[in-house]
């Protein structure tokens, strides 16, 4: 217990002195009066009893806890948690939060010793009136009480105004109680140190395309209407360094040292997929002046890429999909509009067909060469921060040399190895700057 004793000095020992004596996260109480002398309290220690005092204060909870938990390891002792209780002087409006922290304390009482402090209602005499009759008004006062047995019902039918009080105190907990919620939310961080990538993906852009009368198999203001939102979303998101998309589905790349959000996945994902979401509604009368927008959502996803060959495998993944999916839709939709096929009767026609065969049943049917298409659809978009250089005027007129980052988009191919090459501040990440 002396060992006890000493950790709870330092610890307000500590925090007088950090606090320059202004006072810390353990208080220390004064007791007695000036004419015979005051002496500062902390706790008080009997054999193996111990009463701390603190104020309702998170803070030094927390203090007492990490005493405690100090105290335990240290000395191979265990505080006895069923017979640990926290006794509160007043009202204590966030008994059950503090109560929850230090975790342990099962009961929570209102009694200190045999007795009881609580605040009452009385009516005192405040002064007299012109006719020397006292004027009473009522004035909340501390009363304290003693009683024996303080757990009986008599003491309780003896201070009804206590037992209102206590019944009132009581409502007010079942309030705060509600705050036990808050523990069923879970963070979810990212992986440190890894590349985030964001993938938002269109929802039934199937039927969203026809609604829209995009034209088959690729839209080209559709396109250009994704590109620039996103374009809009790394100028947003500073923390994003490129993004790449097909069709209705971007993945916007996160730099790897990143702390957008804390890292919480949730909020990342949300975030990213709204703005994205509002700008495509906001941008579509631009592209699409004369036609009237229909519910566009985005879904979203993450994962974490701990490389940059994994990521560069991730991404070439992405452009494979684009390019299977585009020559696949440019063969169907020109056998369909074309030759006037069926789409079940297209379907089977491309079924179990190499890249090689289509590109031949594009030459040879429609004059088609598929490496001629735009490399828009062929290859899907890349959007990136890049310098760009520029020229301004000075306050004489005189032409100055100077350079901004800027987001680009390219249409290109992302899977050999000569693409990084030439780009290899991406994965080194430049700093965004507008
Ligand atoms: P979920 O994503 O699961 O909600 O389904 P989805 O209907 O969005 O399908 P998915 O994301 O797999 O594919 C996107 C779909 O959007 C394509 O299959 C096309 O039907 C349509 N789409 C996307 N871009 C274009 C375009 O430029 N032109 C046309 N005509 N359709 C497009
Ligand atoms: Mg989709």
């Amino acid at each position: 217990m002396e060992a006890l004793g000493r950790m709870m000095e330092a610890v307000v020992l500590v925090f007088l002195c950090r606090l320059g004596g202004l006072g810390g996260l353990f208080p220390v109480f004064s007791v007695g009066n000036t004419n015979n002398g005051t002496i500062t309290l902390t706790h008080l220690l009997f054999a193996n009893d111990t009463v701390v005092f603190c104020d309702a204060d998170h803070d030094q909870i927390q203090a007492l806890r990490v005493v405690l938990l100090c105290f335990e390891a240290v000395s191979g002792l265990k505080v006895n948690m069923d017979k640990s209780e926290m006794v509160l002087v007043g009202e204590v409006w966030n008994i059950n939060f503090l109560a929850n922290f230090l975790g342990y304390w099962k009961k929570v009482g209102w009694l200190v010793g045999s007795g009881c402090i609580y605040q009452k209602e009385v009516e005192e005499n405040v002064k007299c009136n012109e006719n020397g009759a006292p004027v009473k008004r009522l004035r909340r006062k501390a009363i304290i009480v003693h009683a024996e047995n303080i757990a009986g019902r008599r003491f309780w039918n003896e201070h009804p105004s206590l037992l209102k009080e206590v019944v009132g105190f009581t409502e007010d907990v079942d309030k705060i109680k509600l705050e036990y919620v808050r523990f069923f939310q879970f963070e979810n961080k990212l992986m440190p140190s890894t590349w985030i990538v964001i993938r938002i993906d269109g929802c039934h852009f199937h039927r969203f395309s026809e609604v829209h009368q995009f034209e088959k198999p690729n839209d080209k203001q559709a396109l250009n209407l994704m590109n620039s939102c996103v374009v809009a979303v790394l100028q947003e998101i500073p923390d994003i360094i490129f993004g790449y998309g097909v069709s209705d589905d971007y993945s916007f790349v996160f730099k790897k040292d990143s702390h957008f959000y804390q890292r919480q996945a949730s909020e990342i994902v949300s975030v990213t997929v709204s703005f994205f979401s509002s700008m495509y509604a906001m941008k579509w009368k631009e592209f699409f002046p004369l036609k009237e927008l229909k519910y566009p959502s985005f879904d979203g996803r993450d994962v974490c890429y701990p490389s940059d060959e994994i990521l560069q495998d991730y991404l070439a993944w992405r452009q494979v999909f684009c390019h299977i999916n585009n020559q696949y839709n440019t063969c169907f939709w020109m056998l369909v509009n074309k030759k006037g096929k069926s789409k079940s009767e297209a379907q089977d026609y491309l079924k179990g067909t190499q890249a090689r065969e289509k590109n031949e049943l594009l030459i040879k049917e429609f004059y088609i060469d598929y490496n001629e298409l735009e490399p828009m659809f062929r290859q899907g978009s890349f959007a990136f921060w890049e310098k760009e250089d520029i020229t301004l005027a000075d306050e004489n007129g005189a032409s100055v040399a100077n350079s901004h980052n800027k987001v680009t988009v390219e249409h290109c191919d992302i899977i050999k190895p000569n693409f990084w090459e030439a780009h290899s501040s991406i994965l080194g990440e430049i700093v965004p700057k507008l």
